[in-house]
């Protein structure tokens, strides 16, 4: 099988993309990985910190690693927006296929430093693995949200994106390229493809769009043209596990079976990412 590296350059020369779900449970997991493997593409499963603590980081490796090795299958695990050196340190000792660190927060300089520190102590305990990092703000949280919050949605420039590139060594960039994370009520993010284009000519990396979530179809297709390689959607598959798992339970409120209360949340995810699966990698 491929590496997470080999399969990222591939989805670059292919014109296409990586598809990256986050999971909070078992079933989130058993739908991500029901849609990949019917339209047989790689996938990679994304733990924030909080979705970390809440699964274990010794079992979201043994699940994912074991499905890998086992089904012989290209899912792959990704430590999703990580705030500080010790956090990251803790996914890549757990044997994390890649680490993100986020200091998109922070002042340009500070970033700089913490991200370097991250590659650093990456690559020195398992170079295959991959460390991504964050430019310009688009704020946080999968959840649904009134308004843009305030300070997100600065574009990155092209020029400070190639300089944090050059200091850091990272081997992915997230840029902030007009996408939010979250639903937004009211306004529809859209996707600067001009920028994406001129930002990947800059940094020579693959870029990740963070903040898939209320995209419109074209505005995927259009980041993929100008060489976004994987993209990251949570809130959406929340929001439909939210909904069937509450219709499941209002549908049959005698049934006590956790598989059974459960399996419809499954489907409702399985569904979203299958879609979404299809359109990244340009199958009708
Ligand atoms: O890292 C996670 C993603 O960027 C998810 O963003 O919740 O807007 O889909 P989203
Ligand atoms: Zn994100």
């Amino acid at each position: 099988m491929k590496t997470l590296r080999e399969y990222i350059k591939e989805a670059g020369g292919k014109k296409t993309a990586i598809g990256h779900f986050n999971i909070s449970n078992l079933e989130t997991l058993h739908g991500i990985y029901n849609a990949a493997k019917r339209l047989n593409v790689p996938v990679i499963i994304g733990l924030s910190e909080g979705e970390e603590d809440f699964v274990g980081r010794s079992e979201a490796i043994g699940m994912i690693k074991e499905l890998r090795i086992k089904e012989n299958f290209p899912i792959f695990l990704n430590a999703d927006h990580h705030y500080s050196l010790e956090r990251v340190q803790k996914a890549v000792d757990a044997g994390f296929d890649a680490v993100i660190f986020d200091g998109a927060s922070l002042s340009f300089e500070e970033n700089v430093k913490i991200t370097e520190q991250c590659v650093k102590y990456a690559k020195s305990v398992n170079k295959e693995i991959l460390v991504e990092a964050e430019l310009g703000y688009i704020g946080s949280g999968s959840n649904i949200k009134e308004v843009i919050p305030e300070g997100a949605g600065v574009k990155t420039k092209p020029a400070e994106a190639k300089k944090f590139v050059e200091l850091t060594g990272v081997d992915m960039l997230a840029p902030s390229v007009g996408s939010i994370h979250g639903l937004i009520k009211s306004g529809k993010p859209h996707i600067d493809e001009k920028l994406v284009a001129e930002i990947k000519k800059a940094v020579g990396i693959p870029l990740v769009l963070h903040g898939g979530s209320g995209l419109r179809d074209v505005d995927f297709a259009n980041a993929i043209k100008a060489g976004i390689s994987i993209i990251h959607i949570n809130t959406e598959i929340r929001v439909a596990y939210d909904e069937a798992l509450k219709k499941s339970l209002l549908d049959n409120p005698k049934e006590i079976a956790p598989y059974k209360i459960l399996q419809p949340a499954v489907e409702a995810i399985e569904k979203i990412v299958y879609e979404k699966l299809k359109l990244f990698n340009g199958m009708k």
